[in-house]
């Protein structure tokens, strides 16, 4: 069992920190309103940190699962952030999805010090990190995620280490590149039904079991030809990791033509006031 430190308690990183504490883990958590940390201490136990500095003295591990570039430099290299107190051996892991460049600044910030710094982005959801069954995509040093990976299976299915610092939230804009352009063809598919006159749930149970089957399909294809959204992640969170995304092709020279072309439809959906709804909400472009 290890001394670990969480940081940004979350619809994410509250149930990731509960099952590190549930697994034996001595756990310290930070969040920036405090009350959310006070509730997580009465129910998982350990204890809270008024700054990310103060929890992560003395820790082995530092988790992070906070929203963007800027908020990850807040609780890292900001005043009070977790890297004042990290010492020669100390492995932070950050979960949040960033881009590749910041997880490569703060790689050769925590070496300065001795330390070591995993991009760890997870795929999964709110459902997969409550479970314990996240999938988590990592990048850096392979001594260190040698440490850290047996830890982070307490709440993951599935945990890889896929290269050099960046590697991890390289890959998770792999797996958002991929979904936003699947979520498009979804959406039409199941707009094309209904203009059809067909039953989309038959349809639906279909085209599943062949070619077309995805996991959106399987767990979005039904709430999508009923209007539900609210749940899952967010079309604002999307449109920051796609941001993310198109600002990495700039710089690698990939094309991403329908990836950028979703990006704009994102906006057209947070423009009809959907920015907190699921992806899957991309079909109500076609259908409203
Ligand atoms: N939700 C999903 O389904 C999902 C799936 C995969 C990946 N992700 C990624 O996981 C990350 C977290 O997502 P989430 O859904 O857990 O977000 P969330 O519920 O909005 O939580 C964000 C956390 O970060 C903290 N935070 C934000 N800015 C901060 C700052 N400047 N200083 C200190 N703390 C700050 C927040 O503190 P406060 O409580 O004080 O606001 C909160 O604890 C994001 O990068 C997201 O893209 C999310």
């Amino acid at each position: 069992m290890a001394k670990v430190a969480f940081i940004g308690l979350g619809v994410m990183g509250y149930p990731m920190a509960g099952h590190l504490a549930s697994k034996g883990h001595d756990v310290t958590v930070y969040n920036r309103t405090g009350a959310k940390s006070e509730a997580w201490v009465a129910k998982h136990g350990g204890r809270h940190a008024a700054t990310p500095a103060e929890a992560a003295k003395d820790a082995e591990i530092v988790f992070a699962c906070v929203g963007n570039d800027d908020d990850l430099r807040a609780v890292t290299i900001g005043e009070g952030g977790a890297f004042e107190a990290l010492t020669p051996g100390m492995i932070f892991v950050d979960h949040t999805t960033a881009s590749a460049t910041v997880a490569r600044e703060l790689s050769d910030a925590a070496k300065a010090k001795g330390a070591e710094f995993i991009d760890a982005p997870v795929s999964g959801g709110q459902a997969g990190a409550e479970n314990g069954t996240l999938t988590v995509m990592c990048g850096g040093d392979e001594t260190a995620y040698a440490k850290v990976g047996p830890v982070i299976h307490d709440f993951s299915k599935s945990c890889r280490l896929l290269g050099p610092s960046g590697s991890g939230q390289l890959t998770k804009m792999v797996n958002q590149i991929c979904i936003a352009g699947l979520l498009q063809g979804l959406s039409e598919g199941m707009a094309f039904a209904q203009k059809a006159g067909l039953d989309g749930i038959e349809v639906l149970d279909v085209i599943s079991k062949g070619a077309a089957g995805s996991w959106q399909m399987e767990n979005r294809g039904t709430t999508m030809l009923q209007d539900e959204f609210d749940f899952g992640f967010a079309v604002d969170w999307m449109r920051k990791d796609l941001g993310i995304c198109l600002a990495e092709a700039n710089s690698n020279g990939a094309a991403l033509p329908v990836t950028a072309l979703v990006d704009q439809f994102y906006k057209d959906v947070q423009g009809m006031g959907g920015g907190r709804n699921d992806t899957s909400s991309l079909i109500r472009r076609l259908t409203k």
